[in-house]
């Protein structure tokens, strides 16, 4: 289970727009998702639902960037790259006004949950 209701619905319907908009970017998540949620049942198993839903939408600030930048394989300008980190700090600002528990916004914001 993903925390509450409200926040397995909210992290559901994110991932499907993750789908839709970059399924590569999707499919990276869905992986690191699992992995993160092996190791989370090894430290902190009652929290294991909220470290998959934090690793699911880690790259959720992605959705904003171009397709030039997200789906293109070409070399990134400086500016480029700035608007690439950025995709951080959107994720946070994005879940974090939807109220997402703090373990998610952690992961989002690449801090380590204490
Ligand atoms: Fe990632």
């Amino acid at each position: 289970m993903i925390g509450d209701e409200k926040t397995l619905i909210v992290v559901q319907a994110l991932y499907r727009c993750l789908q839709v908009r970059d399924p590569v970017t999707a499919a990276h998540s869905l992986h690191m998702a699992e992995l993160t949620y092996r190791l989370a049942e090894e430290f902190d198993q009652s929290n294991a639902g909220l470290y998959f839903a934090g690793a699911l939408t880690h790259d959720i600030g992605k959705m904003g960037m171009t397709d030039r930048i997200l789906k293109g394989s070409g070399k990134l300008t400086s500016n480029d790259r700035i608007h690439l980190l950025n995709h951080v700090s959107d994720g946070y600002r994005l879940l974090n006004s939807l109220e997402m528990p703090q373990i998610i916004l952690d992961i989002v914001s690449s801090k380590i949950p204490s």
